[in-house]
């Protein structure tokens, strides 16, 4: 598939700093591991949303890493590439040499204003959350347009409440960058455009060395993160120290909303 080169004007700063910033250590977080339980679980969901089949034409727009890009070419035995949009070239780099990847460096606002690219199944995991609500209309009408008849968009995301063991100010930050974004308001938009819209959570029981957690986080392994300076971040993982000083493992449970969004 031949793409145009297009700008990034519309991946903000503070996000593409982030993003180059974590890009080494992005692969390592918990919820981003090749192979692990959870990617099988996520897998899993996203093939049955998605109703992959093999000759299918797939887009990962905000592929981060192409981890998950990968294993979905791999698991959905997918006789194309996936071509993976994200505007990091950092994060795009580590995708390189990952078999089923098609890579192209754009930012979502400005992939879906290609009026010659078509395809029938386009993933947005984890991302929504970056794209600015007022950018939302022409981003759902643009991705309808290159959507071939009966193609779907599943977006994958997170509620705005969460039970993660987060620091108070890192829950009420996750909050702010959610909150614009919940399901109520992204399955709007996409009715708005024309998109048949059904939606389900699932959930997922994590069981993680506390260690391995709080490194994530001085990783600041998602974005929520990127608002705390070093200080901060520090004073945060002190708290979150004292807390659980009494456990090796901290148990909590993740929550995936699968928003799908079929062109009829
Ligand atoms: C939390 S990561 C998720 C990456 C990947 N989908 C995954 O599941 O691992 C969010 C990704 O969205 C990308 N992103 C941020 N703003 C974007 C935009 N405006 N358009 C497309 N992608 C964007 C970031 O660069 C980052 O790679």
């Amino acid at each position: 598939m031949k793409m145009k080169k297009q700008n990034h004007k519309d991946f903000n700063s503070q996000t593409s700093i982030h993003y180059a910033n974590v890009s080494t250590s992005y692969n390592e977080s918990f919820f981003t591991e090749d192979g692990s339980d959870y990617q099988r679980w996520q897998l899993d969901r996203v093939l049955h949303h998605l109703r992959l089949q093999p000759t299918d034409q797939a887009i990962d727009l905000g592929c981060g890493t192409g981890v998950f890009t990968s294993a979905l070419y791999t698991k959905a035995g997918l006789t194309k590439n996936i071509l993976a949009v994200e505007p990091s070239q950092s994060m795009l780099n580590l995708a390189q040499t990952l078999p089923g990847i098609a890579m192209h460096c754009s930012d979502a606002q400005s992939f879906v204003q290609d009026r010659t690219i078509r395809y029938n199944k386009i993933l947005m995991n984890g991302v929504i959350h970056h794209i600015p609500p007022a950018d939302l209309p022409e981003l759902y009408s643009g991705i309808y347009r290159q959507l071939h008849q009966g193609g779907i968009l599943l977006t994958v995301t997170r509620p705005e409440i969460v039970h993660y063991p987060f620091f108070q100010a890192a829950l009420e930050q996750w909050l702010k960058q959610t909150r614009a974004h919940t399901v109520d308001i992204l399955a709007k938009y996409m009715e708005e455009t024309g998109f048949s819209v059904s939606y389900q959570t699932y959930y997922y029981p994590v069981q993680i060395a506390k260690n391995k957690w709080l490194e994530m986080i001085r990783n600041r392994f998602w974005s929520t993160f990127s608002y705390f300076n070093d200080e901060e971040l520090e004073a945060g993982i002190t708290k979150l120290t004292t807390k659980y000083a009494q456990t090796d493992v901290l148990k909590f449970e993740e929550a995936l909303i699968f928003i799908e969004a079929v062109k009829n």
